[in-house]
């Protein structure tokens, strides 16, 4: 772990490094070098992107004395399902506020929410501003009955959340000079833009020269790159590091109807990689991500023989939904 990091807490649940490999097959299928960075295995809760983020906003948590951790998102929230893992391992009361009607029957990450253990309140709404309001009026309610709240936005993407993809960007780059392999670009799924200002932020620190391409699944390219980038600067400011980055890149094309909606091009992503790879992928994250990675791909958008970094962020537990 880079020495900046080293002032913050973490709990270190996460198993870090994940590991780069080449996708061979993809490679040789789409005539290019293919690599993955395994953050679906970083373990935890079954692993994925949010542990990385929950290791830094539970140990501030737990720093600031809480007793409680309130936490909002989808009902099949990637994000909460990890958070009430936490919870349940660090001995903190989870609340979650999950959008969306409640289901007759709880399956997937809801059905891991209620075996860990957290509280939940349905709110059937699809507006985001409405579930976080719903999730501040649940904290004011928990202080007000003494609770020490510890209250996370959705996707934990604030500045201490983001410093785990900050941590992330240090690994590739420590593969990167290892085995000499230069990233021509590096694609992940964005969401709420904690990921990605976490990224920007590293490759600021630590030198990275390519491209950082966040395939949108949440929002369009103008409201992502904006949050991405008032993120990255309070990530940076958190650092104490001088920021400038004005080329922040957020593909909004393979998003289909909307956050959460199956697309024809995701499906087809999501056979390629297990067949051909063995690899699990999901229909709201990382299968959108890879259909966005192999367009760009097909497209020849990268010099010959160029090297692209496939950040495989998790949520497969959504295919069992
Ligand atoms: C599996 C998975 N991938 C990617 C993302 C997007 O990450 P971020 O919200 O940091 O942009 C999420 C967010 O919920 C996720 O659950």
């Amino acid at each position: 772990m880079h020495n900046i990091l080293n002032k913050f807490n973490k709990l270190g649940y996460s198993i870090i490094p994940t590991p780069i490999h080449k996708l061979e097959n993809l490679s040789k299928f789409f005539g290019a070098n293919i690599y993955c960075k395994r953050d679906d295995m970083t373990g935890f809760a079954f692993g994925g992107n949010k542990t990385r983020k929950l290791d830094y906003l539970v140990a501030e948590a737990v720093n600031q004395k809480a007793d409680t951790l309130v936490c909002v998102g989808a009902n099949q929230s990637n994000f909460c399902r990890i958070a009430s893992a936490f919870g349940a391992a660090c001995n903190l009361d989870v609340h979650l506020v999950l959008g969306g009607k409640k289901p007759a029957v709880s399956t997937g990450n809801l059905m891991l929410d209620y075996l860990f253990g957290a509280k939940i309140t349905h709110i059937d709404s699809e507006d985001w501003d409405v579930w976080e309001n719903e999730a501040i009026r649940v904290s004011e309610e928990l202080r007000k009955k003494g609770k020490k709240v510890y209250w996370m936005p959705i996707g934990g993407s604030t500045p201490t959340g983001a410093l785990g993809y900050v941590e992330c960007m240090s690994e590739i780059m420590d593969y990167s000079r290892r085995n000499k392999i230069h990233f021509e670009s590096i694609f992940h799924p964005t969401g709420s833009a904690g990921t990605q200002a976490g990224l920007i932020v590293g490759k600021k620190l630590f030198g990275y020269e390519g491209e950082i391409t966040g395939i949108a699944v949440t929002k369009n390219e103008e409201q992502l790159k904006s949050e991405v980038l008032t993120l990255s600067r309070e990530t940076a400011h958190m650092l104490e590091i001088d920021f400038q980055e004005d080329k922040i890149i957020v593909d909004d094309n393979f998003i289909g109807k909307c956050y959460g909606a199956h697309t024809r091009k995701a499906e087809d992503a999501i056979k390629l990689f297990a067949r051909k790879e063995g690899i699990l992928l999901d229909y709201v994250y990382s299968g959108k991500a890879a259909s966005g990675m192999l367009d760009h791909i097909r497209k020849k958008h990268f010099p010959k023989n160029s090297n692209v970094l496939f950040l495989h962020t998790g949520g497969n537990i959504q295919l069992f939904n």
